[in-house]
């Protein structure tokens, strides 16, 4: 059986941070959807939404995972709005586990407030705004998840840990 960790969850909910934390402790290859769709594009994701649409993204992410579903044993920082799509959940359930990190609106905030490079929270930087499309997209993620693991006030290693813990367990 195919065992690819899949992060996914909201902006700023830990996935790139635990994606790292599971490569240096458990020796995973890491894939970061954001960065290596960069890399291909050659322009940072706020550009490619400016200027190709997000519906051209949503295919970009799309075509990586499919690419990313001939691998094995890595974990997949998915971006955000990767499982809003049934085919890409399809390819996560396919090769591997899901993990839906969660996080509270308020700690999302905390995490991007500084940051420029998601197009979607760009102008509507509040929590508010952030539980709004928390809720919106709350069904999808749980949906696809096969384990839920909150991130509100704990490390990346201990995230990580109850991550392996789970899927040690083989709990679905
Ligand atoms: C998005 C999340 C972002 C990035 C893009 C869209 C989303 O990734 O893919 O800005 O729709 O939630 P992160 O979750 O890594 O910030």
């Amino acid at each position: 059986m195919k065992d690819t960790i899949f992060l996914i969850g909201f902006m700023g909910a830990g996935k790139s941070t635990v994606a790292k934390c599971l490569e240096q402790n458990y020796g995973r290859r890491i894939v970061e959807m954001d960065e290596q769709i960069e890399a291909r594009e050659q322009m940072p994701v706020s550009r490619i939404f400016e200027e190709k649409g997000e519906e051209y993204f949503r295919g970009l992410e799309t075509e990586l995972l499919k690419e990313l579903g001939e691998e094995e044993n890595l974990v997949v920082s998915c971006g955000g709005g990767a499982p809003l799509r049934p085919c890409n959940v399809e390819i996560m359930k396919k090769n591997g586990r899901v993990v839906f990190l969660t996080a509270r609106p308020e700690t999302v905030y905390e995490r991007v407030k500084d940051s420029h490079n998601r197009p979607l929270l760009e102008k509507n930087k509040n929590v508010s705004y952030i539980e709004k499309l928390m809720e919106e997209r709350k069904e999808r993620y749980e949906a696809a998840a096969d384990y839920l693991v909150p991130t509100d006030g704990r490390t990346g290693e201990e995230i990580c840990r109850e991550i392996m813990k789970k899927i040690q367990e083989g709990c679905r």
